[in-house]
């Protein structure tokens, strides 16, 4: 089975690195080469450092590798049995991206998107098989977090779904099925928590660091909100509360001015050195 990711930044690169450590076949697609090499080195080194804590012997990683191909081509997309499309969170980016991947692909190929809020049902809609497009949604670190939330469009079909479930299983992962709605289920809980924390945070009744730390030791939660922000990134997290609130119209969840100033000064967490912390 052949499987081409879209996108090749952190999420395309962790999908494409849980398919091929699973035995499929993935092609790493992004429009520039040297995007295409970033995601490569990053699954690299996230393999080489598995190596290094002896998890994993250099055989294996190699075979692993073995499995990847890299392209610039989106036509390379033709004798795909699945793609998985992680790019930036921009609906008429990702409708362009169906509409020409529905033209390139054969008649059964099942189109996901890796989408964290955006609609399955709008996505769909620029396709001819509406019925075999479904939300496929990973959660950072892709290698490492068992869940994927399986998101039905309207027009999504059962046996489209089944598919998917059954390809979820197969690389190790744990799904739970969800019907098309604003954030789903995780960032609809995580994101506005996340935005409360900033909230807290401007109004200084802690600081940062006790911030986190008390969900940290008070809730069992392995990060703290304001580190999880930063590792999801300060304009995710602010796109996500945009389509909350858009979609909607719920004051709850209207985004924290904090999060968007944080945003206009490019304060947009690890990938940019500077966020909530600031980073090497
Ligand atoms: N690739 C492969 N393995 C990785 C990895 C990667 N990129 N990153 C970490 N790991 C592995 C490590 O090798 C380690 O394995 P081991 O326990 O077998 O030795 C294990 O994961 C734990 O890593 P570390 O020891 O380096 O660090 P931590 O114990 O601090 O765990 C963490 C790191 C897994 C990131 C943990 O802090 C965590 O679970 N954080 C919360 C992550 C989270 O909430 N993610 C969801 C974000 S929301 C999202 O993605 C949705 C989107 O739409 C916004």
């Amino acid at each position: 089975m052949k499987v081409f990711v879209v996108g090749c930044g952190t999420m395309g690169s962790g999908i494409a690195q849980c398919f091929a450590q699973s035995g499929f076949s993935v092609v790493m697609y992004d429009t520039k080469d040297e995007y295409v090499e970033r995601g490569y080195n990053l699954i690299n080194k996230s393999l080489t450092k598995l190596v290094e804590k002896g998890k994993m012997d250099e055989d294996k990683k190699n075979s692993i590798l073995n499995n990847i191909t890299k392209s610039v081509n989106i036509e390379d997309a033709k004798d795909a049995d699945l793609v998985v499309e992680a790019v930036f969170e921009n609906i008429e980016v990702k409708k362009d991206i169906f509409s020409r991947l529905d033209v390139i692909c054969k008649e059964d190929t099942v189109l996901a998107t890796n989408t964290s809020s955006l609609s399955i049902t709008e996505i769909a809609a620029s396709t001819k098989r509406p019925e075999k497009v479904i939300g496929m949604h990973f959660f950072n670190p892709a290698p490492v977090m068992k869940l994927i939330e399986i998101i039905r469009g309207i027009t999504t079909s059962d046996e489209t779904f089944e598919k998917i479930k059954d390809i979820s299983i197969k690389i190790g992962k744990d799904p739970v099925e969800v019907k098309e709605s604003a954030g789903f289920v995780v960032n609809r809980l995580l994101i506005p928590m996340i935005n409360e924390a900033v909230a807290l945070l401007a109004e200084g009744v802690a600081t940062a660091e006790d911030i986190d730390k008390a969900m940290k030791l008070g809730a069992n939660h392995p990060m703290g909100p304001l580190e999880l922000a930063d590792f999801i990134g300060n304009d995710v997290n602010l796109a996500i509360m945009e389509t909350l609130y858009n979609e909607t119209g719920d004051s709850k969840y209207r985004p924290h001015p904090l999060l968007r100033k944080m945003v206009r000064a490019g304060y947009l967490g690890r990938k940019t050195g500077r966020g909530f912390y600031t980073y090497k």
